[in-house]
């Protein structure tokens, strides 16, 4: 198992690796923040910990160190300054939305969720959508794949769809999706999207601005970065839905969705896991601008993760002990499959499968992970759950021989 990814490097800027080396498969719950994070909210916390934007000296690099990560964060995703905008979680960010959609939509309008997604990204929609007495109709993955088919979204699609929303991947089934492909037929059909990006964006930050998706969200403290969301709302969205802040602050963009008043400090320290991911295009040779270390990143991250990713699936699969969620191969025409490895015992209670797992040293847990009809879509019990491993760029091959040690040993 080698790789391009200088692994000695990339784990320098990691302080969770200082001192141990833990086998660390819990990343879809949330990845190890960088150094780079951990010293931007400590200097923070200690320099300039006051409220920002006024004149004296440590408020106002304060209000500049928020503003850099708007800037930055904007530029990493190929999109505009004003398009970002920072909330205390997906969930939350996602429910404001949804409210927002509520306040313009009614009874003749369709919108369209998956019942491949977390909780988070449809929950919301769907309650927005009884209220105002919408009609909600479910693209529905393949229960033996637990894929979703493009062909059944354009069956779904009528002139009456206002909203679609989708995972750029599942947290369960760890497959991209396409998109930009998404967007385009849901836009040809007059309606907006909302795409959850927490799952995909770990595996390599995405250029928000080719993929289109009106609404993009995902959750930095996934992203080696501090605990916050982040939304992209692009293709003049914002001007079509109601402002959520306060009324006075409705000029601007990035005020309209979050009503709640911003965290300066994680805002404020959002930006520097993007030195991180810059120092380390460096250190592999690379030169450019953010978003070319972004996407140059992204790709090593993920040719990183196929090399791990194709043992423990090839085990998975071939073993009778287990029903193996998602593709069994890398190789899959909507892009990546991500590390995210979620299986059904099929004797064993995944109670037991996680707890001999974590016993034998392999950090992982199970449950439904808030993907509840992810499970019932694949007929499994959301009661009973599955077992969830999951990686990300800094695991190493010793990780995965050991996990796969362990899986050997708990599922015979
Ligand atoms: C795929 C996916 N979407 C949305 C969320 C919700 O994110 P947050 O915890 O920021 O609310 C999660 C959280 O685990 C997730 O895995």
């Amino acid at each position: 198992m080698t790789t391009a990814l200088d692994l000695d490097l990339v784990r320098t800027h990691f302080p969770a690796f200082d001192n141990a080396a833990p086998a660390f498969f819990e990343n879809a719950g949330g990845s190890f923040p960088c150094r780079q994070t951990v010293d931007a909210l400590t200097r923070y916390y200690t320099e300039t910990k006051v409220q920002p934007y006024a004149a004296y000296a440590e408020s106002a690099t304060a209000g500049e160190l928020m503003d850099a990560s708007q800037r930055r964060w904007a530029e990493a995703l190929g999109v505009a300054t004003a398009e970002v905008s920072f909330g205390p979680s997906t969930s939350q960010n996602t429910y404001v939305i949804a409210d927002a959609f509520g306040q313009k939509l009614g009874p003749a309008a369709e919108v369209v969720v998956t019942n491949q997604d977390h909780e988070a990204n449809t929950g919301a929609v769907r309650r927005m959508a009884e209220r105002v007495g919408a009609t909600v109709k479910e693209w529905r993955i393949d229960p033996s794949t637990g894929l979703l088919d493009p062909a059944a979204l354009d069956d779904l699609l009528t002139d009456r769809t206002r909203l679609v929303c989708f995972p750029h991947c599942s947290n369960i089934v760890g497959q991209e999706n396409d998109v930009a492909a998404i967007t385009e037929a849901a836009h040809a059909a007059g309606a907006r999207v909302i795409c959850d990006g927490v799952s995909f964006a770990p595996h390599g930050l995405p250029d928000i601005g080719a993929l289109g998706a009106d609404l993009y969200l995902f959750s930095l403290y996934k992203v080696y970065s501090v605990h916050q969301g982040l939304m992209v709302a692009q293709n003049g969205v914002l001007d079509e839905l109601p402002n959520q802040g306060h009324y006075f602050n409705a000029e601007y963009p990035d005020k309209r969705l979050t009503p709640a008043g911003p965290d300066h400090a994680q805002i404020a320290s959002a930006g520097a896991v993007l030195d991180y991911i810059e120092t380390s295009f460096a250190e592999h040779g690379g030169t450019g601008d953010l978003a070319t270390a972004c996407r140059t990143m992204a790709t090593r991250w993920q040719d990183h993760e196929t090399v791990l990713l194709e043992p423990v699936l090839e085990f998975l699969a071939q073993s009778p002990s287990v029903r193996l969620l998602g593709p069994a191969s890398t190789d899959q025409p909507t892009g990546h499959r991500c590390p995210t490895v979620a299986f059904s015992p099929v004797e064993q209670e995944p109670e037991s499968v996680a707890q001999q797992l974590v016993d034998l040293g392999i950090m992982t847990s199970h449950g439904t992970f808030y993907a509840d009809r992810v499970l019932q879509g694949l007929d499994i019990d959301p009661a009973r759950g599955v077992v969830r491993v999951s990686w990300v760029h800094y695991t190493s091959p010793a990780d995965i021989e050991k996990l796969l040690a362990a899986l050997d040993d708990v599922l015979g």
